[in-house]
């Protein structure tokens, strides 16, 4: 079995003999409302989310009420809460009731208790670092560590050892819960079905682990054809039976992201693990369900700008760099100070749309770094300083519309996710609700 990913030499510590609890984490900083000078920004509303989370509640509720397991929801928030904070949502969502949050990294799991989030917080991603500082951060921090490799097991139990040495405290230390992953066909973590006995073999010889949970993920629960994803839950069942054969009695499955959670109810086990959908984004809004109740998701992210300049331009007039748009007609421009760099992606260049009065106005020309031009001449009387709406909704003088993040990514070859993860961090967000 693979023991790549992992360095084999136990070191006490870093070289430079920082331990967990120092392990310093450089964060990028992102823009701060207070210090921000700028009108281009992101909105998040925490209503929607705590409207969200009640939503994807009410429908395992549901689900269970026709038949399927009582399931938990526990709220997907990596790569800072798909770009809205993942602080503001931690919190929001734990005061809301989450049970359990879940990330990708140690890094957003730490993050997360520093904001004070005290729920279980699962590490999907189930890398701890080279070093022990990392194993002994995720023990100090109570995250709850994902698993797939034998040698993660050996450096999990050194680690809890270690600490508890540490401490002063004598005796067997208390055991660490970890869920343990099984690949079932997405083919990127977890163990496939040929490493699951010599895994099992080793997680008997680690008394200091704990197997609380046993987890897989779906690579087409998006897809109309439930094909796979039926063959995933069958194998993951498979596997199940072969981890009880082995002796061991995990109370707790999880295996479903949005997709699977809102169209699958016998994939939804003991917990959710719903991304898109806790930020108020339909995963798969076309794709037929099975599930009870149908879920009234509100995005939760709003993105803003403003004119900032006007200009008219002659029939014949190009414009941007290029000069990939040239006026068809005496056309009015507007300027907004948002571009690629923002994270308004350079591929909506002479095809996106935004909001302005609440109404559509096209992207004229290529996306710049920082500023993007609107042909505004069928908008009358845009002045400089009018809102512009990028993503989401806007009511105006003039009507009331709607760019879904589904939208915007469907014009360009992407997906949402991509779309609201790209909103960069020079963009700040501001809070509504909170
Ligand atoms: C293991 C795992 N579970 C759940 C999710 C949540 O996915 P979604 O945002 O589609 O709900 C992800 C996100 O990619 C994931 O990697």
């Amino acid at each position: 079995m693979s023991t790549a990913a992992f360095d084999p030499d136990e070191r006490p510590s870093r070289p430079d003999g920082r331990r967990g609890g120092s392990l310093r984490m450089v964060r990028p900083r992102r823009a701060a409302p207070s210090e921000a000078a700028r009108v281009t920004r992101a909105e998040i509303n925490l209503a929607h989310v705590r409207h969200n989370l009640h939503e994807l509640r009410a429908c395992m509720a549901a689900d269970a009420a026709a038949g399927a397991t009582p399931a938990e929801v526990w709220p997907v928030i990596k790569a800072d809460g798909y770009g809205h904070g993942a602080s503001a949502l931690g919190t929001t969502l734990e005061r809301a009731g989450a049970d359990g949050l879940c990330v990708a990294l140690l890094e957003e799991g730490i993050e997360l208790r520093q904001a004070g989030v005290r729920c279980p917080v699962l590490v999907m991603g189930g890398y701890y670092g080279r070093y022990r500082d990392g194993l002994e951060a995720l023990v100090e921090h109570d995250l709850t560590p994902v698993v797939y490799d034998p040698a993660q097991l050996e450096r999990l139990s050194t680690a809890t050892r270690y600490l508890h040495r540490e401490r002063g405290r004598t005796g067997a230390p208390p055991s660490l819960g970890v869920h343990l992953k099984i690949d079932t066909g997405m083919g990127r973590l977890g163990l496939r079905s040929e490493t699951l006995d010599p895994f099992l073999d080793a997680l008997h010889r680690h008394p200091e682990l704990r197997l609380d949970a046993l987890m897989t993920h779906f690579a087409c629960a998006d897809d109309p054809d439930e094909e796979v994803t039926r063959a995933q839950l069958a194998a993951f069942d498979r596997a199940t039976e072969r981890v009880k054969a082995a002796g061991f009695q995990p109370k707790i499955r999880h295996a479903s992201n949005s997709a699977a959670c809102l169209r699958f109810p016998e994939a939804q086990l003991s917990f959710v693990r719903p991304g898109i959908a806790a930020i108020g984004v339909h995963p798969c809004p076309d794709a037929p369900s099975r599930g009870a109740r149908e879920a009234n998701l509100r995005p939760a992210m709003r993105v803003l700008s403003e004119v900032v300049a006007l200009r008219d331009l002659k029939k014949g007039e190009s414009i941007g760099y290029g000069h990939s748009w040239t006026a068809s007609r005496p056309t009015r421009i507007a300027t907004i100070p948002m571009g690629y760099a923002d994270g308004l992606d350079r591929a909506l260049s002479n095809c996106g749309e935004v909001l302005i009065a609440g109404r559509r106005a096209p992207i004229a020309g290529t996306v710049s770094m920082d500023l993007t031009m609107i042909d505004v001449t069928d908008i009358p009387d845009v002045a400089v300083r009018d809102e512009v709406v990028v993503l989401g909704s806007q009511k105006g003088r003039l009507g009331e519309d709607v760019i879904t993040a589904y939208e915007m990514a469907q014009t360009i070859g992407r997906i949402p996710w991509e779309c609201l993860t790209g909103i960069s961090r020079r963009v700040p967000r501001y809070y509504r609700h909170p």
